[in-house]
């Protein structure tokens, strides 16, 4: 029975605490600070426990007396997710068929900042539209194995490009008052056993490699929700470490948002005690629907009651979930979204266009469109990849397949014949009668593209996952379905067959390689991919993507599975490669990749000219003269690399340390202009942080990590 005191109380300040703010008045935090004081005053324990543990499959609780309503998530980083009602259960007849964006991979492959910027925008449109509160992205754990299932959710092997492609994204989003949510923190670079694994690394390889997208996404992104992730981190759950929540993220780095749980990563009241503000998942109350059987429910109550958890700690849990509510708006008059409009997917299509990228090119691309016949080859060309992949699955308001797009850019007087080539699925294979009958259709026509990679996995039907997906990682890096064999069957019948290959990472082209004359990797390129890599291969649209991880000839030339254990049997994940991720291990042990990190070929040519550095007190200025040099407008993505010369703990042979992407006409040149701070040379180490070992470097500018067409040394 509430007293008369608390009642008055709830009709003077309940309503002043949820009076509406227009996005206009964005009130000053000051403002919000003590109207969040004033509601947690008014909160029992119970109402503050229930706010810091699910509600449902996707939301947290809320406080119905004090009008507080549930938070409302939902997935995914390329695109808003379908209904789910409150147990998982599917919500049918609702329009929740949304915009799919090109995912992770293809959007890093674009090395455009201003696109992840307008990746956000249309993602939190959606979400706000849809009424969400957070959107469950950007993932941006680090690419480190190539058989991990979710590479194609991410972005890149490099910490630099990571952190500069979070922050547009983010900002995106949140302007449409919704959260972003920067997952999975941290180091959750594989799928193997995900909610048990520990993963071993030293402090110099977190900061260098893992830490630094999490910086910006809090300190330049103002990202407000952070997604712990399943695994261990040296020895402790990344959804109970004090160490990871609350010296680095909330202390170190100054978060002042929430901190969720991945579904079900919380293992043990002990989160409470530590920066896990928000339990999600479902598995404790299935069937009963009763949140508070939750780690962190009716337990916590006691705890706070019997005085074992200072009631401070619950009262910061709840802040931060309040702040993010008035931080989007929630009580006020929030802006309105907009849902599957044509603006989203000409962006959807503007990424896929920029994500494309061309790998090799003897001459043979593009392809000229007067053709009285094209053979089409491979299961990709038809398949469609949005609603599978695990979490991050989206029911596309339509999805343009490759074969769409190459009919949609060919005149009707093409005869275009298709032939699957293999099958798809749990026995998918390319059988004999297959490959004969593609065989046949390449031999007699003008031109031959095969489509073909990975698929999104996995639908039920599909238990021995070998595609792209959560919750389980590739076997190996060998195109399923048998393609090698068929890859090869055509490029017999024709050498100049265009090869595409689609899928979120790096695939074991040595089969074929030698054989293709035009190869071109495509990625997941979302709703209007068939349309993108149409313009591609015949010429309306010149690639400008660049590799954001190195494809290695082989498996074993990864560190993850040369230096490092993966998987590791008795769920130790040891990070033992340290900071020689990607390039990093490829260019330091001088290891021949099958394309390296940055590569990607044009219908034009650039040349570099006229590098200058120059110094003003703590700064330094790069500059560089790009000239179009051949026929057709393109764009560029000039990399600066720094090079260490000499340091007292061993450093990679290079590091990415900026990069522009320009657009330029043909004949004409672009002055650029890069500013580097002290940061660009220095090296952590443990004991004593961030290291500038004065003496030389080399700055490095060119086209790919292994094209550097200038080079200066500077000597600091
Ligand atoms: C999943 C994923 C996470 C997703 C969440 C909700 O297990 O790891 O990325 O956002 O649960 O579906």
């Amino acid at each position: 029975m509430l007293s008369y005191l608390r009642i008055i109380t709830l009709l003077i300040i309940v309503p002043t605490v949820m009076s509406c703010q227009s996005p206009s008045e964005e009130l000053p935090s000051s403002a919000i600070e003590s109207k969040i004081d004033s509601l947690i005053r008014l909160m029992t324990i119970e109402e503050k426990v229930n706010m810091i543990h699910a509600s449902s499959a996707f939301t947290g609780g809320g406080v119905e007396r004090l009008g507080i309503p549930e938070l409302i998530t939902s997935d995914g980083p390329h695109g808003v997710r379908h209904e789910h009602g409150r147990d998982w259960a599917k919500d049918e007849n609702v329009y929740d068929s949304s915009t799919y964006l090109p995912t992770g991979t293809a959007l890093a492959a674009t090395w455009n900042t201003e696109l992840g910027y307008k990746f956000g925008t249309v993602l939190g449109s959606e979400a706000n539209f849809r009424g969400k509160d957070i959107i469950l992205g950007p993932g941006f754990n680090i690419i480190r194995s190539p058989l991990n299932g979710r590479n194609f959710e991410y972005l890149t092997e490099d910490p630099y490009l990571n952190s500069r492609l979070v922050v547009g994204y983010i900002k995106g989003v949140q302007e449409h008052d919704v959260a972003a949510c920067a997952k999975h923190y941290i180091a959750n670079t594989y799928e193997y056993e995900r909610e048990y694994v520990d993963v071993k690394m030293d402090e110099r390889t977190m900061r260098e490699i893992y830490l630094p997208a999490y910086i910006s996404a809090v300190q330049e992104g103002e990202v407000l929700a952070v997604m712990a992730a399943y695994n261990k981190f040296n020895g402790t759950y990344c959804a109970h470490s004090k160490y990871l929540l609350d010296d680095i993220l909330k202390g170190e780095l100054g978060f002042e948002g929430l901190v969720m749980s991945d579904w079900n990563a919380v293992k043990g009241t002990e989160a409470a005690y530590v920066g896990m503000d928000l339990e999600m998942g479902t598995d404790l109350a299935i069937g009963t629907e009763d949140y508070g059987k939750f780690h962190m429910g009716d337990t916590v109550v006691g705890l706070v009651e019997e005085g074992k958890l200072d009631e401070s700690i619950l009262d910061d849990k709840v802040r931060r979930i309040l702040r993010v509510m008035f931080q989007i708006n929630k009580f006020g008059d929030r802006k309105k979204g907009q849902y599957n409009t044509p603006e989203h997917q000409r962006t959807a299509r503007e990424i896929a266009n920029e994500s494309i990228t061309l790998l090799k090119n003897q001459d043979v691309l593009p392809l000229k469109k007067e053709l009285n016949k094209l053979a089409v080859i491979g299961g990709n060309a038809t398949w469609k990849h949005a609603g599978a992949g695990g979490s991050s699955q989206v029911k596309a308001y339509y999805e343009i397949t490759p074969l769409e797009g190459i009919e949609n850019t060919l005149a009707e007087s093409t005869e275009i014949v298709f032939s699957p080539g293999y099958g798809i699925g749990k026995n998918g294979q390319a059988t004999d009668e297959m490959i004969a009958e593609a065989v046949a259709n390449v031999s007699s026509a003008d031109a031959a593209i095969y489509i073909g990679g990975w698929v999104r996995g996995y639908t039920d039907e599909w238990d021995d996952n070998v595609f792209d997906a959560e919750n389980v990682d590739k076997p190996d890096m060998f195109l399923p379905f048998g393609q090698d064999k068929l890859i090869n069957a055509i490029l017999k019948a024709n050498p100049n067959t265009i090869i595409v290959i689609m899928g979120g990472g790096p695939t074991d082209m040595r089969a074929w390689e030698s054989n293709a004359k035009g190869i071109v990797q495509a990625w997941y390129p979302g709703m209007e991919g068939g349309n993108a890599i149409a313009a591609v291969l015949f010429g309306d649209v010149n690639p400008s993507g660049k590799l954001p991880m190195t494809f290695p000839a082989k498996l074993e030339d990864s560190p993850a599975h040369s230096i490092s254990s993966y998987p590791n049997e008795n769920l130790l994940i040891d990070h033992k490669e340290g900071i020689f991720v990607g390039y990093r291990h490829f260019d330091t042990r001088e290891i021949e990749p099958m394309f390296p990190f940055g590569h990607g070929l044009s219908y034009t040519s650039f040349e570099y000219s006229d590098l200058a550095i120059s110094r003003n007190e703590g700064q330094v200025t790069v500059s560089l003269q790009v000239s179009n040099t051949g026929s057709v407008q393109g764009g560029e993505v000039v990399q600066l690399y720094v090079k260490d010369m000499e340091s007292s703990l061993e450093r990679p042979e290079q590091e990415l340390k900026e990069f522009s992407k320009l657009f330029i006409e043909p004949g004409a040149s672009v002055m650029v202009e890069f500013k580097l701070d002290s940061s660009a040379f220095k090296y952590f180490k443990e004991g004593e942080g961030w290291i500038l070992e004065p003496g030389d470097f080399e700055i490095r500018v060119g086209s790919s990590s292994r094209d550097i067409r200038l080079k200066e040394i500077l000597t600091l």
